[in-house]
């Protein structure tokens, strides 16, 4: 679909090996819930000489990466991934993108076996894998994070706010520092996770003063707090055709008023979908139903 099966590929590849960036220069800070210093915009945090100026490249590498409105770490790894390969994949174009070059060779490894098991069980779906992979367009952008979506469908976390989270008191003051501070629920636990400093989300949040309503992520880490990583921007709306399975419909509204078509002998209404173990609230959808015996099931979800 829209030339995404090399991104895809190289997605599940680099998501199998991790996150392939070094870590040294990267927010040391971000444990005790600071802002990581000196963040994409070129500021130093006043450390004179070698140590910041690398530091300022570290960021200004990641900010370049990202990319100016960016929805997605695994879309910045796969920039990174087609920025090294076009460079000749080697260690110094490794260490210009601030990667480790043994995490791009374990990439590159999967992407080959990944792609040549696509050749041979789909023919097809027209699988190559190129040196040259071009930093996705908006619209393989979006198809690309509903994939991540669909592969992470149950690592889903929505704002607490959204989600009906209240931190209790004693928390409230410190966590309301920043953008960085903002709760999400998961769905499978009580405790609130918070968006790692290091994720991409956060440069589109600062210019848009909010953070994203829902996200999905790849790993949870546990330290001062737990931490979502490899994060992902998601349309609510995805959760009800992608997250289908994991949502509850209700019953049809009585507005807009349900269709009936005698042909096809279906139904078209609207309904409330609800998502998950905790039944997040998600905005109407249209949805087409078909008779089974006496009741009506939803086949799709239109949107
Ligand atoms: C992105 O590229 C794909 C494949 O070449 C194409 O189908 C799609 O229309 C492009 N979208 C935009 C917004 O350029
Ligand atoms: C019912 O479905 C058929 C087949 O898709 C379509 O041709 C027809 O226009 C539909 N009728 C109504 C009333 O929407």
């Amino acid at each position: 679909q829209h030339g995404c099966l090399a991104y895809v590929i190289a997605a599940v590849a680099a998501l199998s090996v991790g996150d392939p960036f070094v870590r040294e220069a990267s927010c040391d800070d971000a444990e005790d819930g600071g802002e990581p210093s000196g963040h994409g915009d070129g500021e130093t945090d006043g450390v004179p000489g070698e140590q910041s100026a690398a530091r300022r490249r570290f960021w200004q590498a990641q900010a370049r990466l990202a990319g100016s409105e960016p929805t997605s770490d695994v879309l910045k790894w796969l920039t990174v991934v087609g920025a090294v390969e076009y460079a000749g994949g080697s260690d110094t174009a490794c260490s210009e993108h601030f990667v480790r070059p043994k995490a791009m060779g374990e990439i590159r490894k999967l992407r080959h076996q990944l792609t040549a098991l696509m050749q041979t069980y789909c023919p097809g779906a027209g699988a190559v894998m190129t040196q040259h992979m071009a930093p996705p367009n908006k619209t393989q952008q979006a198809v690309i994070r509903q994939v991540v979506l669909a592969g992470f469908v149950d690592q889903v976390a929505v704002r607490g706010d959204i989600a009906g989270y209240h931190a209790p008191d004693d928390e409230t003051a410190t966590r309301r520092r920043g953008l960085h501070a903002v709760p999400y629920m998961t769905m499978w636990s009580n405790e609130p996770v918070f968006i790692h400093p290091d994720s991409v989300i956060y440069t589109t949040a600062r210019s848009s003063g909010s953070m994203p309503q829902a996200v999905v992520f790849a790993e949870l880490q546990h330290s001062t707090r737990m931490w979502a990583k490899v994060a992902t921007v998601v349309s609510p709306r995805w959760l009800a055709t992608i997250g289908q399975p994991l949502c509850s419909f209700g019953n049809p509204l009585p507005f807009p008023r349900p269709e009936y078509n005698s042909t096809r002998d279906e139904m078209t209404c609207h309904v409330e979908p609800r998502f998950g173990p905790r039944s997040w609230p998600l905005a109407m959808v249209k949805v087409r139903q078909r008779r089974t015996g006496t009741r009506w099931q939803i086949t799709d979800v239109i949107g």
